[in-house]
Formats: C-alpha cells, structure tokens, sequence
C-alpha cells in the first residue's frame, strides 16, 4: 500500500466513530461541481466522465472545494459518479449537458441481463477510479479525509432499466412487479461488483464511504424491505469481510443515504453501517428520537435553504443543529440531497461558516 500524508484533521471520522467531538464536521453532497466557476475551468472542453477518468483533472476538481472553503469544510469526496458501476457492468452511459445520465441502451427484457459483463474484474474495469483517488489522496496532503462512495443496488437498476433519471420510474417498476426474479438477479450482480469496489476504494486511499440509494423513496416501506434493505445490509457485511481479508484493520467509517426513505431509519439504525445519511422531510429531534444512539446521523438541510437570507441560513442551520442534539456527538453536518448549479458559492460559504460556529458554541 501506498504511504500517504498525515492527516490534519480526522474531524469526520472521530464523529463518524460516535466518538465525542469539539463540533459536528461538515460537508456536502456534490460539493465538487457545477456551481463553482473554477469547475467550469478545470473541465474545460472535456465531457464529464473523461474529467473523473483523468486523474490529474479529477483530483484538481475533487480538492477546488476543500481550497475555496478552507478550514471550513472536513471532508472531500472523490470527483466521480455513481454510474460507473454500471459501466464496469458493461452499459455505455454518458453525461449529456443539461440532460443529465444517458443509456443509450438499457436494459429492458430479463434477456437484457446476458448483457452484462459476469465476474466483473473491478480492479481492471475501475482501475481509473482507484488512481484517481490515490493521486487525489496524495495532493490532499492530509488537509480532510478523502471519501470513496457508490450507488446502491435498487437506484443503480433504475438507471440501467429507465436509461437516465425518471419521473415515472415505469420500466424499473415493471421489473419489479411483473419479474422480481429477475430484478433480485440484476440487485444481486450489482451488489458483487458494489462490494468489491467499495473495498478497494479504501485500498487505494479513501478513508470514509458513503453508499447513495438516491431512488429510495420511489419504494413503498415494504419493497424497500425487499428491494432495497436486503442489498444494503449485504454490502456492509460483506464489505467488512472483504476489508479484514484485504489486510484492512482500522475501522473505515461506512454511511449510507436512503433518500426519501426515512422509515427505514430505523432498520438501517441496527445495521453495520456506521452513519444514516438524511433527507430534510425527516425533523432531526424525531431521527435522533428513533435511532437513540445505535448509528450516526448526517444531513439533513434542505439544499434550498442555500437560496435564502443570510438571516435565514443562520436560522435553519441553527435549528437544525439543536435539533440533532448540539452535535458535539453521533452528528455530521450535511445538506439533505446535493448542491445545485444555480447555487451562489458564497452562500455556500455562509452556511459552512455557520455551521463551524454554531456547532462551536
Ligand atoms: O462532490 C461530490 O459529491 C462527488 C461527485 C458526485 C457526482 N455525482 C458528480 C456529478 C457524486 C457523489 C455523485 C453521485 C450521484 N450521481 C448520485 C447520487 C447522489 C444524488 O445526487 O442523489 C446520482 C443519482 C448520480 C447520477 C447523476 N450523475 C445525475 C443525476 C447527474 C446529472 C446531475 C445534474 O444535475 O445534471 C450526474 C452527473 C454529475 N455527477 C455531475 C456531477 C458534478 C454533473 C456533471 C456536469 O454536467 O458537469
């Protein structure tokens, strides 16, 4: 394994640990992106996924937040998508301006799935993702921990079955209710490749995780019962299997974001995951009221809120950390979903400037 630089501030994993902490730790979902000029000028002329396939554009990208918002933010996440599960899978996909993920050939019929690449060589497949978090770990230079994520199960099979986002989510449902055979088989192979690919995220560098199951909320309490928490639950344990073979010691702090899906709060409370990423439709005194301390949470601010008063922001993040408690303990800061290209980056800036004192106090 590679020596990598000492770490600086170790903010995130100590909260993430559920260990006590001087204030809670921040940071955003997609805060690498679109809503800072200086993205625009590193991408330049380049599509997106060439951008998270080059590691010296991916890394740049990756650490423009931690240097815009410097000692204010403490955490950074690698530039990259959940999508590439699904490329490593077989599916081509690409990033179309202003349209968002584009398959132009999803899956469609159970015959589909022969189309997938079987034992899937994560390290050969996504040998460009784990470089660039090496190299992006290095020019960190120990200033945040670096963390590795991808997309869970059931919200990776809506992208390969709608080829792009959904509003009606008509072919995954589909699936689901005329062959959840085959669906629990599509789940299943995603899982696999999900695992593996988590476990050698923290091989070459990353040092937290975070799992996305963004679809979430488009299951009833049920099917995410069936469809969704079963996978969940296997990639964290098997994840851990899969770290302590790889020689993997510490504990690598795992969070994951059922977006949407509040009521599987508490499942996922007695779970191997070590934080639950929320949504802002959930209050924080009702979360922190369900959980009682088995797992950490993070989030939930309405990203909207960025759009607001200063006055405001100060307000809502005020709220917002009581709500969790003070965050001195089992508390991340986050926004309840990602950034949005519209966002004024000095308002970003407020709230994480609120946040930090605040969550002093
Ligand atoms: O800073 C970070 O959080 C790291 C990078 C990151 C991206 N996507 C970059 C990105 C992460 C963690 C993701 C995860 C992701 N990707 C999710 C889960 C989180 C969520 O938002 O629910 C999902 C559902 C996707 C799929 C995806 N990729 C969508 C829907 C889009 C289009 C987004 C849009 O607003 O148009 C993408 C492309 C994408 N991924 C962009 C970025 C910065 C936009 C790329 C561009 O046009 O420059």
């Amino acid at each position: 394994m590679v020596e990598f630089p000492t770490l600086k501030n170790d903010l995130i994993l100590r909260a993430a640990r559920g260990e006590k902490v001087e204030r809670p730790p921040v940071w955003v979902m997609r805060q690498a992106g679109r809503y800072l000029p200086q993205y625009h000028v590193a991408k330049g002329k380049n599509d997106f996924f060439t951008c998270c396939r080059t590691a010296e554009i991916a890394s740049e990208i990756t650490i423009q937040p931690v240097e815009h918002y410097d000692g204010i933010l403490d955490a950074a996440i690698i530039f990259s998508d959940i999508l590439v599960i699904p490329q490593a899978l077989g599916l081509e996909v690409e990033i179309l301006d202003k349209v968002g993920p584009h398959f132009p050939n999803p899956l469609r019929e159970p015959a589909d799935l022969e189309k997938l690449n079987k034992n899937v060589d994560v390290k050969k497949e996504l040998d460009w993702a784990l470089k660039a978090i090496t190299a992006t770990r290095i020019k960190l230079d120990g200033r945040v921990p670096l963390l590795g994520f991808c997309g869970a199960p059931w919200t990776l099979m809506v992208y390969m079955l709608e080829g792009g986002g959904s509003k009606l989510y008509r072919y995954a449902k589909t699936w689901l209710y005329k062959y959840p055979k085959e669906s629990k088989e599509l789940l299943s192979r995603i899982t696999d490749v999900a695992v593996e690919f988590l476990a050698q995220q923290v091989v070459a560098g990353a040092q937290m995780l975070q799992v996305f199951e963004s679809s979430g909320g488009e299951l009833g309490p049920a099917e995410f019962q069936e469809f969704s928490l079963p996978y969940l639950l296997e990639i964290i344990t098997r994840l851990r299997k899969r770290l302590f073979e790889l020689g993997i010691t510490d504990h690598v702090p795992v969070s994951v974001f059922p977006r949407g899906a509040s009521y599987a709060l508490d499942w996922l409370a007695d779970s191997d995951y070590d934080v639950v990423s929320l949504d802002w439709t959930i209050d924080p005194a009702k979360a922190v009221e369900i959980v009682r301390g088995r797992v950490v949470l993070q989030g939930n601010l309405d990203p909207g809120v960025i759009y607001g008063t200063d006055e405001i922001i100060t307000d809502k993040v005020q709220k917002m950390i009581e709500g969790f408690g003070g965050g001195k303990q089992g508390y991340i800061v986050n926004l309840g979903h990602g950034t949005q290209p519209f966002f004024d980056p000095a308002k970003l800036g407020w709230f994480l400037k609120e946040v930090k004192r605040i969550g002093s106090q």
